[in-house]
């Protein structure tokens, strides 16, 4: 039986078996791993307090804050919940929601500033809490506002490289425990929560491109000092913060690295579907949203009703918009956002 002969050029003869050996290896070879969300949860605490309610425990007003900021509301922690209880519930919708078994999971990443303990990691602590026994690395980062996305980052480097295929990532945060409540500057501006995506190794497109930035030099702007011990923050308490220089770097940096990644991805600003922003300021967002070119009808809001819930406070936007069937599968998303360090970023992702 005579071998079919594939003709390259006028003088070069392959076999095509050789032929077909060689394009489907390279086919493999072009064969992308991706991270996809296979599933989104969050997980808000029952006691929510006012404006209205603030007024009583310090001189501020309705009007002021929600004209400064668009907060209306926030929830808080009861004393027995713990940022590691937040972000179990939250881990635990996603997983739900995502149709994965705990002990399928296999990383752990998550972002906050409130973690239970110095060690050992919130995210050993959720991996405990879920009954995961695979032993599969736990980690925690701190990127302040930005740690979700930092999280997400880090966990689509582990699954495209290999080294995990369906990870849990979560932002969780009792910033009600580092807040002066006597301080109007601060407490009128943040609350507790926690939000949690599945991300799953997959051939399509899922995170497209991630920008993540820091600048140490504004440690003076927006820090606080101190521990996490069982739940109690130890030494100095309260978060501490120039408000209008936060303010002015946020407008900035926000609007120049939500530029950068779309360029980097060479994705026009005009596909974005979704821009799902860190909730800190609904001015601050507007201007993010108008930097693109965005209409407001494109941006997740959850400000008003969740205040600056630190990392929670991405997936919680994330988590609202896909319940209430705005966000839908196939569509693109930016997300971005800035926190203490300054650590900030922004990520484009096909949902
Ligand atoms: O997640 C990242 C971290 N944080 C942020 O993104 C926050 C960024 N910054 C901001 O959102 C805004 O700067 C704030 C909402 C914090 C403050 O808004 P502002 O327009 O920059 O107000 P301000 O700090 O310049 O204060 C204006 C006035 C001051 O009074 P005087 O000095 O003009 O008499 C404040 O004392 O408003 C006063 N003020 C308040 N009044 C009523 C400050 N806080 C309050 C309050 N209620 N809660």
């Amino acid at each position: 039986m005579g071998v079919m002969i594939y003709q390259i050029s006028e003088n070069r003869q392959i076999p095509l078996f050789a032929l077909s050996f060689y394009l489907l290896t390279l086919s493999m070879m072009n064969t992308m791993t991706y991270s996809r969300i296979l599933g989104i949860g969050s997980y808000l605490p029952t006691k929510r307090i006012t404006n209205d309610d603030l007024a009583q425990m310090v001189e501020t007003s309705d009007e002021w804050i929600s004209q400064r900021t668009g907060i209306k509301a926030r929830h808080i922690a009861d004393d027995s919940e713990k940022t590691s209880d937040l972000a179990l519930k939250a881990a635990q919708n996603a997983l739900s929601q995502a149709n994965i078994h705990p002990n399928e999971i296999d990383l752990i990443i998550v972002g906050t500033v409130t973690g239970d303990y110095a060690f050992p990691s919130t995210a050993c602590l959720v991996q405990q809490k879920l009954g995961i026994t695979n032993r599969c690395p736990a980690f925690d980062i701190q990127a302040a506002c930005a740690g979700f996305m930092y999280a997400m980052t880090m966990a689509d480097a582990y699954i495209r490289g290999g080294l995990a295929k369906k990870a849990l990532i979560i932002g969780a945060e009792t910033l009600s425990r580092i807040v002066n409540w006597q301080d109007r500057n601060t407490c009128v501006l943040f609350g507790d929560g926690a939000g949690a995506a599945v991300l799953g190794a997959s051939d399509e497109p899922g995170i497209i491109h991630s920008k993540m930035c820091a600048d140490g030099a504004f440690e003076s702007v927006l820090h606080m000092n101190g521990r996490m011990n069982n739940g109690e923050w130890t030494g100095a308490k309260f978060i501490n913060m120039d408000g209008q220089a936060v303010f002015k770097f946020a407008v900035k940096s926000l609007a120049e690295v939500a530029q950068e990644t779309l360029n980097e991805a060479n994705f026009p600003a005009e596909k974005i579907d979704w821009l799902v922003p860190h909730q800190a300021n609904s001015r601050i967002i507007d201007a993010t949203a108008e930097h693109l070119g965005l209409p407001r009808e494109k941006v997740i809001l959850t400000v008003a009703e969740h205040a600056n819930t630190s990392a929670a406070s991405i997936p919680l936007a994330l988590d609202e918009g896909i319940r209430t069937g705005k966000i839908q599968r196939g569509q693109h998303l930016l997300l971005e956002g800035i926190g203490g360090g300054f650590a900030w970023g922004a990520m484009l992702l096909r949902y």
